[in-house]
């Protein structure tokens, strides 16, 4: 038997979902970066749910139905307050509510396509009422109700904050969820696949996948980026901070990426929104050291910025706080996720590869007071 250290290359799965191809990323077949410069979120998960684009109709009547569906239970808001507030990470709390969420739903066991279609809904409609209310409760604040006249990325700002957005946020917003929808077999998108290949249920399904995006070698580097551009403070900072991590061999948090060699190809639609909104709020330093860290981590290392790296500048300015940059992730890959789980139940076979053992040779068993 032979070993594949951390799958890389391994093919596991076939899926219509998205794919890389020559570092180009598509969803089912339209490139990212027509998406992001022409999509709408809701758009995009009707079309990994859907295979395709929606017709203007049913658009309408998708983003409807996300809207009606978005309130979550008072037990879940009352759960949160219950939490050791302080010491809990939004992503801990989004985990804990996503699995809470089953419990309140008669339908969470039901198997047929319809059901699963329909808990699907409710979780993507769910998730951003989740993480805002969980924001606000920890605050000493009540959590804002989700309002019907507003598109998914405009009613996140508007929970968060409890004021409609600008429009500029909005569109910066839903610009950042586009790039972050979905991104073939990633780490959380395959524990998901594993899960409820199992045939247990897409909130088991969902609970897992938060697990896994919560690791900072995955969706949590968004969040240590900012804790590093925090550190490093000012752009005259940049050269000696990241010398010593370099010289220290320490790993350079929004860098370097499994799939891809030659950049990732979300990145530069980060960077660019970054400039466009540092600009905005006089913040540029933010910016300008970012482009200090890529210049020298990339000409010393090789290594170019992945989707985490620009997006804590992006969400920095726009005022979110940065333990809730994971969680927003998860608000938008929840699409890439919930597309994936419909699918493994489309075709489903148990996910369970093998391991090489390594460990010692036949023991014989010693009784213990013997040892
Ligand atoms: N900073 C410094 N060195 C790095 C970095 C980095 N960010 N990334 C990789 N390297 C180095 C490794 O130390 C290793 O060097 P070595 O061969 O001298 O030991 C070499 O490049 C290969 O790296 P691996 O860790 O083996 O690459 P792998 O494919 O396993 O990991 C990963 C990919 C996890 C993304 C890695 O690049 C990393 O840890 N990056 C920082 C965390 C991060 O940004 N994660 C987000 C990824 S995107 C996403 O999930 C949304």
């Amino acid at each position: 038997m032979s070993t594949t250290r951390g799958l890389e290359g391994i093919v596991a799965t076939t899926s219509s979902v998205s794919s890389i191809i020559e570092s180009v990323l598509t969803y089912q077949g339209y490139d990212i970066d027509d998406l992001a410069d022409n999509a709408s979120f809701e758009e995009v998960i009707y079309l990994l749910w859907n295979g395709r684009l929606p017709k203007e109709q049913e658009l309408r009547s998708f983003t409807q139905e996300l809207a009606d569906h978005a309130e979550i239970p008072q037990a879940i808001i009352d759960q949160m307050k219950s939490y050791p507030i302080n010491e809990v990470h939004p992503m801990a709390a989004l985990r804990t509510a996503i699995s809470s969420l089953a419990l309140f739903d008669e339908n969470a066991d039901v198997m047929e396509e319809e059901a699963n279609r329909l808990k699907a809904l409710k979780i993507q409609a769910q998730i951003p009422t989740i993480v805002t209310a969980f924001s606000r409760v920890r605050e000493g604040q009540e959590p804002v109700a989700p309002r019907k006249d507003l598109g998914f990325a405009a009613n996140f700002l508007y929970m968060l904050n409890g004021k409609e957005p600008d429009e500029v946020s909005v569109n910066a917003f839903n610009k950042a969820l586009v790039l972050h929808a979905d991104h073939e077999l990633n780490a959380s998108t395959f524990t998901a696949r594993v899960c409820v290949a199992t045939l247990s249920d897409v909130y088991s399904g969902i609970t897992a996948a938060i697990g896994a995006l919560k690791g900072p070698l995955h969706g949590g580097a968004n969040e240590a980026v900012m804790s590093m551009l925090t550190e490093i403070e000012e752009v005259e900072n940049v050269e000696p901070y990241i010398r010593k991590a370099l010289d220290n061999k320490e790993k350079i948090m929004g860098f370097g990426h499994r799939v891809y060699k030659n950049g990732d190809p979300r990145a530069k639609h980060l960077r660019e929104m970054s400039k466009r909104l540092t600009d905005i709020t006089g913040e540029s330093k933010w910016y300008e050291m970012s482009l200090k860290v890529e210049d020298m981590v990339t000409g010393e290392k090789g290594l170019l910025p992945n989707v985490d790296f620009y997006s804590a500048s992006v969400y920095h300015s726009l005022g979110i706080k940065h333990d809730l940059f994971t969680p927003i992730f998860a608000v938008s890959r929840a699409s890439g996720w919930l597309a994936h789980i419909l699918e493994q139940y489309s075709d489903n076979r148990l996910i369970r590869p093998r391991a090489e053992y390594v460990g010692p040779g036949k023991q014989t068993y010693v009784p213990i007071e013997q040892r």
